[in-house]
């Protein structure tokens, strides 16, 4: 069977809202200390007390948002234990996450000052779980409010004169489970109160995200939209790709057969039937699509590496992460007039993550290379694409061989991202490049791609796996004919 693909560069969808390319990092095993928080006193060069290799590998993907404290920590955290002299904070049990101190050094005024280092719009999640109402509204107003109030005070009389811009508040998380085991008409009445709380200060105006549907609970998603959508901005859903069971075995992160490298690209191309169902029931109250979908949990979730902390959920990261990373942008822009932002759990030493460390040590995961590799497509225009592609068949099961996804940027740029799902066979394609003349165009691509399923970067050898050249492609006189390898995620510019 043939591979074309047709795209439309004259059929301009909705705007892929950068957001979607949005981060989490939560108080968990080696994510924010160490990962981030090395202190003002560590020999590791740091900013603040912000470590400046991953700083710097950070700032290089331009993250649009990051989503913090949790997770499942956000509904036990209480923010006036992160605040004032360090010294003097609370020291407490991180009863969710392996049982370790927390000694709360990285609170409210860290995590803004990392924001702003990073360029990055915070996402605060507030708790529900085992917080009050009068607790997640004072948070709002230590952060936002100009004048004089009590928390605008103590701000201050804590170094920070001037409040923060806070956009993204989240009003609780996974209050179906950790949050609270509540049941959805229980979360939606108490989240209609605590809403109400979360005010907005002189200029600041808040974007509410209500707690979302665990992967396929529809009924969630029904009785929050049918209760409160029109008191919310957006409402989230979660979803992870495990290959195995979650509580009976999720499979090693690098060590496993080619029977669960074909069920993860499986599990994550789920995803698209996700977005789809949920949406389905947001347009019943919400048919303009006012409100956004929020997917601020995703990724991957192996078995947690040997030897480590099990409740530290440290994994490593092969080429097939990559793989799950592009499968989901390419989901994630086709639905972008509803998905209006995303967060890849999480940013560091944490399941899907971007960087891990090892002391002083850091290194680049396969998924950051795709982050960095799909940075053009950020707030770009999506374009209409057919595609039609051969199969990528293992035991009896079929799965596309490619998924494809092209923007144009502001510039008029096209960019086209392909991810080659098949661990064994490459794929030749012919991409029919409609309404534009690219007789005097450019095109030039870059690739990732490995030649074992589970290629992946260590501390010993840290570029193992990495972005190249790609040169597959060549332009013909309306289209272009590419090669994709096996196991590869690729991003063209036409220009
Ligand atoms: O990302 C790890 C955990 O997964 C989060 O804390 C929780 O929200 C989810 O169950």
């Amino acid at each position: 069977m043939g591979n074309n693909v047709i795209i439309n560069a004259d059929v301009e969808k909705a705007t892929i809202n950068k957001n979607i390319y949005g981060h989490f990092a939560e108080h968990l095993g080696r994510g924010i200390y160490e990962g981030i928080w090395v202190g003002e006193d560590s020999p590791i060069s740091n900013t603040n007390g912000i470590r400046n290799d991953v700083l710097e590998a950070l700032k290089n993907l331009n993250i649009p948002v990051l989503r913090w404290p949790g997770g499942c920590f956000a509904d036990e955290y209480h923010w006036k234990d992160g605040i004032g002299p360090r010294e003097n904070r609370k020291r407490m049990i991180n009863t969710h996450w392996g049982g370790v101190v927390e000694n709360n050094h990285f609170g409210t005024h860290e995590f803004m000052m990392l924001c702003e280092m990073l360029e990055t719009e915070p996402y605060i999640c507030g708790n529900v779980g085992s917080g009050t109402v009068q607790e997640m509204s004072e948070w709002v107003e230590y952060m936002t409010f100009d004048g004089e109030s009590p928390m605008a005070n103590l701000r201050r009389e804590n170094g920070r004169d001037e409040p923060w811009k806070l956009k993204y508040f989240g009003v609780g998380n996974e209050n179906w489970g950790c949050g609270g085991n509540m049941r959805p008409e229980y979360y939606a009445d108490l989240y209609r109160r605590y809403q109400t709380y979360v005010r907005n200060y002189g200029d600041n105006r808040i974007y509410k995200i209500a707690g979302g549907a665990n992967v396929a609970d529809y009924n969630w998603t029904e009785v929050l939209m049918k209760n409160a959508h029109w008191m919310m901005d957006g409402l989230s859903l979660h979803y992870y790709t495990i290959p195995g069971e979650f509580w009976t075995g999720k499979g090693s992160a690098t060590d496993f057969p080619e029977s669960e490298w074909f069920t993860t690209l499986k599990k994550a191309l789920h995803m698209d039937t996700l977005i789809t169902k949920h949406s389905t029931i947001m347009d019943k109250y919400d048919p303009t699509k006012r409100v956004g979908l929020i997917i601020d949990e995703w990724g991957t979730w192996y078995d947690p590496e040997p030897g480590t902390n099990p409740g530290f959920l440290y994994q490593q990261n092969t080429i097939r992460d990559a793989l799950v990373a592009g499968i989901h942008f390419n989901i994630f822009h086709s639905h972008a007039d509803r998905v209006q932002m995303a967060n890849i759990a999480q940013t560091i030493n944490v399941l899907q993550a971007m960087i891990l460390t090892e002391g002083e040590k850091m290194l680049l995961t396969p998924t950051y290379h795709v982050f960095e590799m799909f940075k053009v497509h950020h707030d770009a225009s999506l374009l209409s694409v057919e595609s039609s592609f051969g199969k990528y068949e293992l035991d009896g099961e079929v799965l596309p061989q490619v998924t494809v996804s092209a923007s144009k940027d502001a510039e008029g740029k096209i960019h086209i991202s392909l991810c080659n799902l098949d661990h064994q066979n490459q794929s030749d394609i012919e991409i029919d490049l409609r309404g534009i003349d690219i007789s005097s165009a450019t095109v030039s691509g870059r690739i990732l791609t490995a030649d074992k399923m589970n290629a992946h970067n260590t501390f010993e050898q840290p570029e193992n796996v990495k972005p190249a050249e790609f040169t597959n492609v060549k332009k013909q006189e309306e289209s272009l004919t590419v090669t994709l390898p096996p196991m590869s995620v690729v991003v063209l510019t036409v220009e």
